[in-house]
């Protein structure tokens, strides 16, 4: 297991009132996952008492130190190493029950066009295709301009919510790669803030249904 379980506590010693929410951050292989660190640390400052997990693909973990982050951290080999025999919890449904909400934050082309299908071959997109839709999803894509102005972007982004997803829109702006425009992931400050119209939502509605 890829964790810090021991600091796994530490999220929620403070003053903050009301209910714990369990948050799932989901992170693909967009260079964007640099900014791991900073949404996770904004995330457990909100003034909401929150429980951060996350669950990343393999390429995610190029772009953060997974070692120094203050939250738990699964990924696709944790799926097939705490499962042994029938009795054993499938770790994809555990996270996926555990979760109030996903959020995946960078989701790169690769990983849109695979929710999109439907397909799951990793962890993330196993608890995506097995996500119980009464509970909030939101996505912030990341992705270079010519991919984001590829025809079958808007297609895949329309079908992810058709399936009741959030879209937390990308913005323009001279990316990474030094080609300029649309294709940013959004701001860890508008992906938290997001979050929280969620939480409220959910702190203020002792039912959340259909959003
Ligand atoms: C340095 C680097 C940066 C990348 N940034 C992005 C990106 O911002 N968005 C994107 O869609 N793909 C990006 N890619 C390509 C993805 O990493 C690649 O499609 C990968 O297969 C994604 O796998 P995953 O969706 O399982 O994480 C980048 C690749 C590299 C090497």
């Amino acid at each position: 297991m890829h964790n810090n379980s021991s600091n796994n506590n530490n999220n929620n010693i403070n003053i903050k009132q009301g209910r714990t929410f369990n948050i799932l951050i989901g992170c693909t292989g967009s260079v964007a996952s640099l900014k791991i660190p900073k949404l996770v640390e904004e995330l457990l400052a909100s003034k909401y008492k929150v429980c951060v997990k996350i669950v990343t693909t393999k390429h995610a973990q190029h772009f953060f130190d997974k070692n120094v982050l203050p939250v738990e951290i699964f990924c696709d080999e944790d799926e097939w190493t705490t499962w042994k025999s029938v009795e054993d919890p499938i770790l994809h449904i555990e996270l996926r029950r555990w979760a109030d909400i996903l959020v995946i934050a960078p989701l790169d082309a690769n990983t849109l066009g695979k929710i999109a299908c439907g397909l799951c071959d990793n962890l993330l997109t196993c608890i995506v295709r097995a996500w119980q839709p009464d509970k909030p999803l939101l996505f912030a894509p990341a992705m270079n301009t010519m991919m984001w102005n590829h025809p079958i972007t808007a297609n895949q982004v329309q079908a992810l919510k058709s399936f009741g997803y959030k879209e937390i829109p990308c913005i323009e702006k001279v990316l990474a790669c030094r080609d300029k425009g649309l294709g940013a992931m959004a701001e860890t400050a508008t992906i938290v803030k997001k979050v929280e119209e969620h939480l409220e939502k959910m702190s203020s509605n002792h039912y959340y249904y259909f959003y």
